[in-house]
């Protein structure tokens, strides 16, 4: 049975989001602050409410996404009397301390809460190849699942309301020390610019298939992260440092940045010196953090 669904705020974002609800054939119900933001969603099908606490009204389900924390308690606060029994999802980016602020105040009106992040631009609303992470009630996730899908890759990642903002910061992390990692290869194959002799279209093709190896050894390196035991198979800390010699030596060379192989050589160095030699690639993790550095809990 398909779900009624709520939209509050019609940014580019918000605007996304309902028009992903409306193609997968929920009733879509819309409210933006400006007026004049719904009508192409409204010749789409989506129903335009007159306020924020009409729109509520209309759905057991209801998707925020306004600019800041602040736009979300200033829309909220008022209408906080049609949030009872309903699941309030909010898309809006902030930092863990305003999730959990949000996910008290939302309980205390009777809401199940769940507190999201989408990690694509508007254009990726609705296709399975992009991740919106959700945290919080588990109720509202199981319950609204199949709704929530019609926005993409619906993913929950625990009850901790301010996990989903905590992921996005490190999915980030990963995303830019890939590419990063990525273009550094590009400049030391010579792709770069006309006339090399491998283009990046080339290179990548191959790169791409790497990344399932390199896949299979987060895989790997996870387990061994939990546990605490590092065993390296045929590939210890000591074969990754010379190899690493390789990677300045050719940085050096091609005029590349050496930055980033200085850091992974710095750190498996120190390993190394600790006595680690032996050990799998995944016993760096104890060197990432900073010395004497215990780490808080989630802000
Ligand atoms: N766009 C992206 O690529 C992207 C990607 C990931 C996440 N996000 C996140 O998604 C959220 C929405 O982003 P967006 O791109 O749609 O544009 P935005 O400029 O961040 O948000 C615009 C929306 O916020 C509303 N708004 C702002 N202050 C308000 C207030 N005090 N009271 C009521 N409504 C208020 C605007 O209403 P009015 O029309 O009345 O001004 C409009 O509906 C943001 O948190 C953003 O960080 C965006």
């Amino acid at each position: 049975m398909s779900t009624d669904v709520t939209v509050l705020g019609l940014g580019p974002m918000g605007s996304a989001l309902a028009g992903a609800f409306v193609a997968a054939g929920h009733r879509t119900t819309v409210w933006n602050r400006t007026p004049g933001k719904a009508e192409a969603l409204v010749r789409r099908g989506a129903v335009e409410a007159e306020s924020a606490g009409e729109a509520l009204g209309a759905s057991p389900l209801t998707v925020v996404s306004l600019s800041t924390y602040e736009a979300v308690r200033d829309v909220l606060r008022p209408v906080a009397g049609e949030l009872a029994g309903r699941a309030l999802v909010n898309l809006t980016s902030g930092p863990p301390v305003c999730a959990r602020e949000m996910d008290a105040w939302a309980g205390q009106a009777g809401a199940h809460y769940l507190d999201g992040v989408v990690m694509t631009t508007p254009s990726g609303i609705g296709s399975r190849d992009f991740l919106q992470l959700y945290a919080g009630s588990a109720t509202a996730f199981e319950r609204h699942r199949e709704t929530l899908a019609a926005l993409g890759d619906a993913t929950y990642v625990g009850t901790d309301t301010a996990l989903s903002s905590v992921y996005d910061t490190t999915l980030l992390c990963q995303m830019w020390s890939t590419l990063t990692g990525w273009l550094h290869s590009v400049v030391l194959i010579g792709a770069e610019g006309p006339g090399g002799n491998v283009t990046a279209a080339e290179y990548t093709e191959v790169a791409n298939r790497w990344m399932d190896t390199v896949r299979f050894f987060m895989s790997t390196y996870a387990a061994q992260v939990d546990s605490g035991e590092y065993p390296s198979g045929d590939f210890p800390l000591d074969l990754h440092r010379s190899t690493m010699e390789i990677l300045t030596h050719a940085s050096e060379l091609r005029g590349a940045d050496t930055g980033m192989p200085k850091l992974f050589r710095a750190l498996t160095e120190r390993a190394i010196a600790a006595g680690h030699g032996n050990d799998s690639y995944a016993r760096l993790v104890e060197f990432v953090r900073r010395e004497g550095r215990p780490g808080a809990t989630l802000p």
